[in-house]
Formats: C-alpha cells, structure tokens, sequence
C-alpha cells in the first residue's frame, strides 16, 4: 500500500508529521507548567495552531485540555455557547457527578420559548443579556470547581474584539483572573487587535500572559523534515529545489505543506523546479473562481491597489507619489483608506518594510492576471 501522504495541510495528525517546532513547543510548555498563561501571535498559517496541538498532545497526563476555536464567532452569546461546549465536550467523562454538575452550569443556555403573533411558538438559543453573563459564569464557576488542572486554548481570540458588546475584554480578565487551577493559551493573526489586549499598557490582558511571537519554521529543520519522508520511500530529494521552495513562501508552513503534498501527490520524488512550479499552478488554478469572485466583489480602487501591490511584490510607500502615478491609483487619502480596509479585512499584511497580498497564491493569481 502506498505511504500515506505525509504533508498534512489540516489539522494535526501527531508528531510523525509535525515538523520541528522543539524550542516552541518546550517554551508553551514550560509556562503552562509553571503556572503562566500564554500569547500566541502570527499571521495566518505561520503554524499557530499546530503548534498549539503539538503541545497539548505532549501536556503531561494531570492536565485535563480544552481547545476552542472562535473564528466564528460574532458575538458574545456564540463564544459563550462555543465556549461552554467545548469545555463540556472536552472534559466530560461518562456517567458519575458529571451530569448533575451540568445541570446548574447548563440551566442558562437551555433554548428559550417565544409565542408567535401567528399563534404559533418559537424557540431559539438566543440567549438573553443576563443568561449570557449567568451561563458564562456558570461555565467559570464549574472549571473552578475541578480539581484537575486545566490548559484551556482559545484559538482565533482576536475575535472578540469584534463583537458588538462592550467590554467583554473585561469581563472574560475578571472571570479567568480567578481560577488558579486553569492556565490559558490566547492565540490569535491579527497583530492589531492581540496587542491592543495584551500587549498595550491599557489593554485588559496587560502583562497577564507571557507573549510568543511565533516565527515560520527554519530553513534546515524543515527541509531535514522533508527530505527524510522522500527518502525513506527510495525517492530523489532536491535540496536546492527545496530551497528554492521554501523562500519562495519565505517558509510560511501552510504554503510549503501545500507544494509538498502534491509533489508526494505525483509520487515520483522531489527531483526539481519544475516539481514546484507545477504544484503551484495547480493551488493557483484550484483557486481560480475563488479569487475571480473576491477581486470582483472589492471596490474599484480597492481593486487597482491590490493589483498594484501584487505587481510590486511588496509596497514600500503605497501613498508616495511615485507608487501612485506608477500604478495610475488617486489621492494618497483615498489611497490610505483603502490601505487601511484591506488590512483588517486581511486582503493586505503590512510587515516593517511595507505592505505585501496577505495570501501569496492570491498574489501569483493577480501577478498571472496582469500578465
Ligand atoms: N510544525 C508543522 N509541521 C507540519 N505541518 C504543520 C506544522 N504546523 C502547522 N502545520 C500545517 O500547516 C498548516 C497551517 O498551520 P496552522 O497551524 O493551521 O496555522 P495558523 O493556525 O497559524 O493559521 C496546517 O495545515 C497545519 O496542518
Ligand atoms: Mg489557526
């Protein structure tokens, strides 16, 4: 039977197929052991929650782990039902005391009933004002009741600064503050908003975490990562090429994962540059209504900006004169708006040197396009 594909592009799959990540992973580790909560922030797809799972599958075994994950969330009462779920899911063991303690934790969240004009009735999860803070603290007070440590990983955290309520900031520092038995694990890409909570002196979660920038993933692990999958199968492994691959993506791991499994894919080894780029016109092409669709659905200027960036590569002064006559692109304010929208709508990433298409197949798909 063939070798399954090594390269995973989702999820976790153990640490067979878990590149590297040592130093990281003993760092996360080591501060949950000693009793501190953690920060964890990079852009999309640098491994953030990879690594989260790596160091949650080598928790020693007196941790109980919950792992939330609350990129859909909108608003306060959906991370209070995403929350109380997973905190049930993971931590439920069949049968004993379990249940009854869910009793009171889950009286809140049951579905409320409302009367129709048309005398019919409604149900719905909704929950009010008050049962959302009640459910919320009483998800709180049932982890403050276990014995059992607890590491809690909220993924995506950066979320909750979207949501409409006010000061939920606030009110999740006052609850977790309280439960000595419980270390947190915050991570989240959106560097604005996660150092606007934990970073900035008037931020809510201000210095009650350590904070782990998370770096890509060095050249040499992971090309020993990769190339020992490829050997072990009697398969030609070209380190050059591999080089080449990686600074391509500058090592971002979601796109060298991506490469790598279809050259598995292909089944005839890592051989060359042409391996590479034949793999990535096939992500390129599988994407192709996709970004049809999000270049069509942005304004005309948001539009003319992106395809400007993409051209250039990396925009070093996107409101300077010379960039926008170059590019044909209107006033610098307009133009600042729109830098701005792009960024927290995350079509742009602005790094020290400037701003740059957040997702690099977007970028190859718009560079294609100009061609
Ligand atoms: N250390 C690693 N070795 C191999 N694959 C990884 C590693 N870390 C992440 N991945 C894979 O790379 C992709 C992106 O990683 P992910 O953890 O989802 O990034 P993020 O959470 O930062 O957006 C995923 O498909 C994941 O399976
Ligand atoms: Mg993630």
């Amino acid at each position: 039977m063939k070798t399954p594909n090594p390269f995973i592009t989702s999820g976790y799959a153990g640490p067979e197929t878990f590149c590297d990540r040592e130093r990281e992973t003993s760092e996360l580790l080591s501060a949950l052991e000693n009793g501190r909560n953690v920060t964890l922030i990079a852009p999309r797809r640098y491994g953030k929650t990879g690594l989260i799972r790596n160091a949650m599958n080598a928790l020693p075994k007196e941790f109980d782990k919950v792992y939330v994950d609350i990129y859909a969330t909108e608003r306060l009462s959906d991370f209070v039902t995403t929350f109380a779920d997973a905190v049930v899911t993971s931590l439920a063991t069949p049968g004993g005391k379990f249940a009854a303690t869910l009793g009171r934790f889950f009286g809140s969240l049951r579905p409320t009933m409302s009367p129709q004009p048309d005398g019919s009735v409604k149900w719905s999860f909704d929950l009010a004002e008050t049962a959302v803070r009640t459910s919320l603290d009483g998800t709180f007070d049932f982890l403050a009741s276990r014995k059992r440590p607890v590491v809690i990983a909220i993924d995506e955290f950066q979320q909750i600064r979207k949501y409409p309520e006010e000061n939920v900031e606030a009110l999740l520092r006052s609850r977790i503050q309280f439960l000595p038995n419980i270390r947190f694990i915050f991570a989240g890409s959106q560097l604005r908003l996660m150092s606007g909570m934990f970073v900035a002196p008037r931020g809510a979660f201000y210095n009650s975490t350590d904070i782990m920038p998370l770096d890509v993933i060095g050249e040499e692990p992971y090309r020993k990562f990769a190339e020992r999958f490829f050997v072990a199968e009697g398969l030609p492994f070209s380190g050059d090429s591999f080089a080449g691959l990686y600074r391509r993506f500058e090592g971002v791991t979601w796109y060298v994962q991506s490469v790598l499994n279809r050259i598995w894919q292909k089944g005839t080894g890592f051989r060359n540059d042409e391996d590479v780029e034949e793999a990535i016109g096939s992500l390129v092409d599988n994407r192709n209504l996709v970004f049809h669709d999000l270049l069509r659905s942005q304004g005309v200027a948001a539009r003319s900006v992106l395809r400007a960036v993409a051209e250039d590569g990396i925009a070093t002064a996107p409101t300077g004169r010379s960039f926008l006559l170059r590019h044909r692109l209107g006033a610098p304010s307009t133009i600042a708006g729109v830098l701005e929208n792009l960024v927290d709508r995350e079509l742009l990433y602005r790094t020290d040197r400037g701003y740059v298409i957040y997702d690099r197949l977007f970028a190859i798909w718009l560079r294609r396009l100009a061609k």
